[in-house]
């Protein structure tokens, strides 16, 4: 594919999910990249309800992005497991109370992002929820890898879990679904051995004080019940989905590490990332700047 100096095409699929509203927020305000299609998938929430979470965002921003309904299950053996993120899965919001009504395209997600990368000839992938929709469109077009520039996931860990003491929650509900994708595309990792250092402070909830709008509003909700759950004040209060849209934007701002691994697929360790010689060669992001990270928030909500 000859380098072009057109902004590349950026496909994000997602279980909105608190961070992840942070990150599509931040999505829409950056122009290192052209947003070309949303897919839901089952995760913090089912996948209906991970729909509708989008089309709230999305009108909040009065953003128009093709949003496509993704996977209700996943490949791997079903867990009753929800993310932290509240019953409707955006903390104190709820779609349905501001009388959203989701609208996806005809096509599953699986067909939308297999059409869109072949249409565009290439496409990356931001996948920030279960691998489940990626998985599945490998599964029915096996020749999608020849459209897809890398992917980069959020999910994983290289030591402590956070739904497990082994797992991080988007690998742990779909960890046949992790494999599949691992060993199909250029892929690189953000784990929860980065992301969980990586975010706001509760000094910072001012920031949001003086955005106008319903941008503000959902924004000013999103971190009082992040603080408010969490119930810490002072330590940093992780945003995963946002910090592995940043390491797309900013790739040198991530030092990776190349690793071959599996994940386990079942059992007490399901969801775990093992360090395997016959496994996938993968980028695991190691070490990142708290302060690049947190000066690009400000940035990028603030505008300044
Ligand atoms: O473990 C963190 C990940 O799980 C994030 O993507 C969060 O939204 C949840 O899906
Ligand atoms: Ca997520």
């Amino acid at each position: 594919m000859k380098k072009t100096n057109k902004i590349p095409a950026l496909w994000i699929d997602t279980d909105p999910g608190i961070d992840d509203g942070f990150c599509l927020i931040a999505a829409y305000e950056m122009d290192q990249f052209e947003v070309v299609g949303i897919s839901s998938v089952n995760g913090n929430v089912d996948v209906q309800q991970a729909t509708k979470n989008i089309f709230y965002i999305l009108e909040q921003l009065d953003w128009e992005i093709p949003v496509y309904e993704g996977e209700a299950h996943p490949l791997s053996e079903e867990v009753l497991e929800r993310g932290v993120h509240g019953n409707t899965g955006l903390g104190y919001l709820d779609p349905d109370q501001e009388g959203i009504i989701a609208d996806p395209e005809e096509i599953s997600a699986i067909d939308g992002i297999y059409q869109t990368a072949k249409e565009l000839g290439q496409m990356d992938i931001l996948a920030i929820g279960p691998l489940t929709n990626i998985a599945m469109a490998l599964e029915k077009y096996p020749d999608l890898p020849e459209y897809i520039g890398e992917v980069i996931i959020m999910g994983g860990e290289l030591g402590k879990g956070n739904v497990t003491a082994f797992a991080e929650f988007n690998f742990y509900i779909d960890p046949v679904a992790v494999n599949r994708v691992l060993e199909a595309f250029d892929c690189r990792v953000l784990g929860l051995n980065i992301t969980e250092t990586m975010g706001f402070t509760s000094k910072d909830r001012q920031w949001f004080d003086d955005i106008l709008g319903k941008k503000g509003e959902v924004l000013r909700s999103f971190l009082d019940y992040v603080i408010e759950y969490r119930e810490i004040d002072g330590e940093i209060l992780p945003v995963h989905d946002l910090y592995a849209l940043y390491a797309y934007a900013y790739q040198t701002a991530v030092i990776y590490d190349e690793k071959k691994v599996k994940i386990i697929e079942k059992g007490e360790k399901r969801g775990a990332v093992e360090t395997n010689e016959k496994g996938y060669t993968t980028l695991f992001g190691i070490e990142g700047n708290f302060e690049h990270f947190h000066r690009f928030m400000k940035e990028v909500f603030l505008g300044k």
